[in-house]
């Protein structure tokens, strides 16, 4: 995995366990090779599939490409539910400070539960942990779900307004004071 640091990505923030708004328990966890199986039946099924931003590919060989990019290239966690994935996201820690794409997905079935919120705010504090500066993702406008959970994080919209939006979630300390002169 393209995790670069000295310690686990994970430490101190994973695994951990939720009820989701239905009360299903969720493990959430950093993916291992025995996921595999599981996450590709949850791509294979998922919809909606397609070429805009963000989705999974509906074509087979690409999506199975992009599973192991994802797989190989990035941190990944997942939400499990009954030992099958329920949900995943992925985020490239390997060229902090700056971050690249913020990916996420949950299985039908388990949207609008809680899960999605939930593995945000947990990616977030992997990413500010990790250094990163800023993540950034693009988003359909017209999926208002997903830019409400992203909203919820601190994700802010920007970039001109079109079909696709850009997101980005700011993660350095903004300076509001300026520095007191340091007393000898
Ligand atoms: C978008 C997605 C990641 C969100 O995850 P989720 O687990 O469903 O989201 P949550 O349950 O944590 O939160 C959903 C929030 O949106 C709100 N919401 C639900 N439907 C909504 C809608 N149509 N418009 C605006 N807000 C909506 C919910 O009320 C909830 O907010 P609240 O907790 O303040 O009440 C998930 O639904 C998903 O995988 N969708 C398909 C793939 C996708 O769109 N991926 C993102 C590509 S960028």
């Amino acid at each position: 995995m393209g995790c670069a640091g000295q310690k686990e990505w994970w430490s101190g923030t994973l695994p951990t366990q939720i009820h989701d708004k239905q009360g299903r328990l969720i493990h959430v966890r950093a993916y291992e090779d025995k996921d595999f199986e599981g996450l590709k039946e949850m791509y294979d099924t998922f919809e909606p599939k397609g070429l805009e931003s963000g989705l999974p590919p509906p074509d087979d060989q690409v999506r199975l490409r992009w599973l192991h990019y994802m797989i190989s290239d990035l941190c990944n966690i997942l939400a499990i539910h009954k030992n099958q994935p329920v949900g995943h996201t992925a985020l490239d820690l390997s060229c902090t400070p700056s971050c690249p794409e913020y990916l996420i997905f949950i299985r039908k079935g388990f949207r609008d539960c809680g899960v999605g919120t939930t593995l945000s705010t947990l990616m977030k504090a992997i990413a500010k942990e990790s250094g990163c500066e800023k993540v950034v993702v693009t988003v359909r406008a017209a999926n208002t779900r997903a830019i409400r959970v992203f909203e919820k994080v601190g994700f802010v919209l920007c970039g001109g307004i079109d079909r696709d939006r850009d997101m980005e979630l700011c993660l350095r300390p903004r300076r509001t004071t300026r520095p007191r002169a340091c007393k000898k």
